[in-house]
């Protein structure tokens, strides 16, 4: 398989690029950023991205380049919905230009905003309380017009919050936050009073599970979620990653809750096991010793 993957440099994407690679693919990589072997293209920019596409033909694009900070989003809602939005439907006029087969985006799970019923299903309500799950939802229609309208066929991925090795913890990800402050023998932030929940999932389980869904083209034109199924709160993540470092209690700084910031979140896995055959194998409990042993040679 011949693989464009957008948002290549970034966390999710090298992982991506990683496993994809490992399967035999031939994989382009693109990114805003050129590090990492990426070609350096603005997915904004649709006269370079379909220039490149029409050179290289790629059967799949995961296209997963995007700004990702829900709180900067509040702040600064256009650069969101202007990079994630139109870059979303820039790329499938890309795609449908070169004749892509398959064009898998990923979204994310703040389209479905704070849940009134849990756990979250795809059934779920959509609703986004931030700029961030409506600029990805947005993303999302693009994705089902060009299917409806172009018959340009499609996989939808909404994972829940990703952790692991290479994510950046100044914007990104709580997990590694803890991680860096704990470290560094800093007392870490928590936002509100630390018992809202979250479903943390290894990079590696959805590089994984996105590696399998670009090869197996039974399952198509559908949307699933992506979460570990497991629900903890700030305040037991904390504790987890505390007992991992072996570093003693250090008592967390609590600041008020951000705005477009949920309070609850139980997730579903239950539609990609079954379509994909596959299932999280890895446990946050065993991997925060990998994420801190890396943290320390960061230093
Ligand atoms: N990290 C998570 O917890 C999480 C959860 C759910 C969904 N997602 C989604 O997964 C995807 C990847 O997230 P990540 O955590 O790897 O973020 P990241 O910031 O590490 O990576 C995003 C990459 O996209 C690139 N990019 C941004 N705008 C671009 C543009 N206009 N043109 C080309 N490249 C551009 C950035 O340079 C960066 O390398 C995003 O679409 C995000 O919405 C992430």
């Amino acid at each position: 398989m011949k693989a464009l993957v957008t948002g290549a440099a970034g966390f999710v994407g090298r992982h991506l690029v990683r496993r994809l690679k490992e399967t035999g693919a031939e994989v382009i990589a693109v990114d805003i950023r050129p590090v990492g072997g990426a070609i350096r293209v603005d997915v904004t920019d649709g006269r370079s991205l379909s220039a490149l596409m029409m050179k290289e033909r790629p059967e799949a694009v995961f296209h997963l380049a995007a700004h990702i900070s829900a709180p900067e989003s509040v702040v600064d809602p256009i650069k969101y919905f202007h990079n994630n939005a139109i870059g979303t439907a820039v790329a499938l006029e890309a795609a449908r230009q070169a004749d892509v087969s398959l064009f898998i985006y990923i979204s994310s799970l703040a389209v479905y905003g704070e849940p009134t019923v849990l756990p979250i299903t795809e059934a779920s309500p959509v609703a986004p309380v931030n700029p961030y799950g409506a600029s990805k939802l947005m993303g999302e229609e693009a994705v089902k017009v060009y299917n409806a309208t172009y018959g340009l066929h499609y996989l939808i991925f909404r994972p829940s919050n990703i952790y692991g090795i290479g994510q950046n913890p100044e914007y990104a990800g709580v997990i590694a936050a803890f991680v860096k402050a704990v470290s560094e023998g800093r007392r870490p932030i928590i936002y509100g009073d630390g018992l809202q929940t979250r479903d943390f999932i290894d990079v590696k389980d959805v590089a994984e599970l996105l590696a399998i869904a670009g090869t197996k083209r039974k399952v198509i034109d559908q949307t699933f979620n992506v979460s570990s199924g497991i629900s903890v709160n700030i305040r037991e993540l904390l504790g987890t990653v505390t007992s991992a470092a072996k570093k003693g209690q250090l008592i967390p700084i609590y600041k008020p809750k951000r705005p477009g910031d949920i309070r609850r979140s139980e997730v579903s896995n239950q539609r990609a096991r079954e379509a994909f055959n596959w299932s999280p194998r890895y446990r946050l409990s065993e991997e925060i010793h990998e994420l801190l042993k890396w943290q320390a040679d960061e230093r």
